[in-house]
């Protein structure tokens, strides 16, 4: 089978793949599997396309409507990312609460001068209320970590969820009780924009937002506001027009910016090969997909 993938993936298993070409996603008659890592697939470039194996959980610019209705199947890598994500945004929460990277910025800028008595003074994650916006596999490795700081937890989801490691809320209430919030939601057509204007202004005083999900999932625009008045704080590792930042959080004190670094650890991206490779090897011989995406 012709694979075309759009990179050279990580990781050994990537070898495993008999015909595969690595090469941008340009016109081709020939490719029958593509491993893209959530790129807009346009199929009328590729007429034999059987399969698009998609490096990452997330496939919402794939364009999956349109490669369903040619028949084209479709897979992604649900759960080996989990840990990798559920622990950058513990860092993200823990960078914003206890000013590290500002801290950082002003030991390297000479700005550390006087006594340790006299610094600045932040905000304990320990006894703090974390709010998670999507408990699914991501959201509850965040609520495991999170309990070891003894915060007290909520949840909103559209889904309730009984047996939850934490309590439920309606989000419009979550956003208002919680010290910090964390996104875990996938982005469809639902939750884009979820967090618009007037839901961010629930947030209370000197909150902090932190999204490892999809910045498409907050209005942009409405969160630079809300940042450049200083009245909240954010911990941001999506953007909604990767890989460009707004210009204004470059210089703010209270945003910590990463660029979309969720999965990027070895072992969570050699694994997300693993899958990948799985899904096109099981396709090639005929058999069951590993991980499909539902339809
Ligand atoms: C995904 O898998 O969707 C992530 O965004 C990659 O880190």
């Amino acid at each position: 089978m012709k694979v075309l993938a759009t990179r050279r993936y990580p990781g050994p298993a990537f070898e495993e793949l008999g015909d595969v070409e690595v090469a941008p996603l340009a016109a081709r008659e020939d490719v029958e599997a593509l491993i893209v890592a959530n790129e807009p697939v346009d199929a009328a470039l590729f007429p034999s396309l059987r399969l698009v194996a998609n490096f990452g959980v997330g496939y919402d610019r794939l364009g999956v409507e349109e490669l369903r209705r040619r028949g084209v199947a479709v897979t992604n890598t649900p759960g080996v990312l989990d840990a990798a994500t559920a622990d950058l945004t513990l860092a993200l929460i823990l960078a914003v609460r206890r000013c590290v990277v500002e801290g950082d910025r002003r030991v390297r800028a000479g700005e550390w001068t006087g006594s340790w008595a006299d610094g600045f003074l932040a905000e304990e994650l320990t006894g703090s209320t974390l709010g998670i916006v999507g408990l699914g596999r991501i959201g509850q490795a965040v609520a495991r970590r999170a309990a070891g700081f003894d915060v007290r937890l909520l949840y909103a989801q559209r889904r309730r969820n009984d047996a939850a490691l934490a309590d439920y809320r309606e989000l419009d209430e979550l956003l208002a009780e919680s010290d910090i919030v964390t996104i875990h939601a996938p982005l469809t057509p639902e939750t884009r924009g979820l967090l618009d204007t007037r839901r961010l202004s629930l947030l209370r005083d000197g909150a902090c937002l932190v999204n490892t999900a999809r910045g498409e999932i907050v209005d942009e625009e409405a969160l630079v506001a809300e940042l450049v008045s200083g009245r909240i704080s954010a911990g941001l590792d999506v953007f909604a027009h990767e890989p460009n930042v707004p210009d204004e959080l470059v210089s703010l004190p209270n945003v910590v910016l990463t660029p979309h670094l969720g999965s990027a650890t070895r072992q969570a991206r050699e694994a997300m090969t693993r899958i990948v490779v799985d899904n096109v090897l099981a396709y090639e011989r005929g058999q069951e997909l590993l991980t499909p995406v539902a339809g």
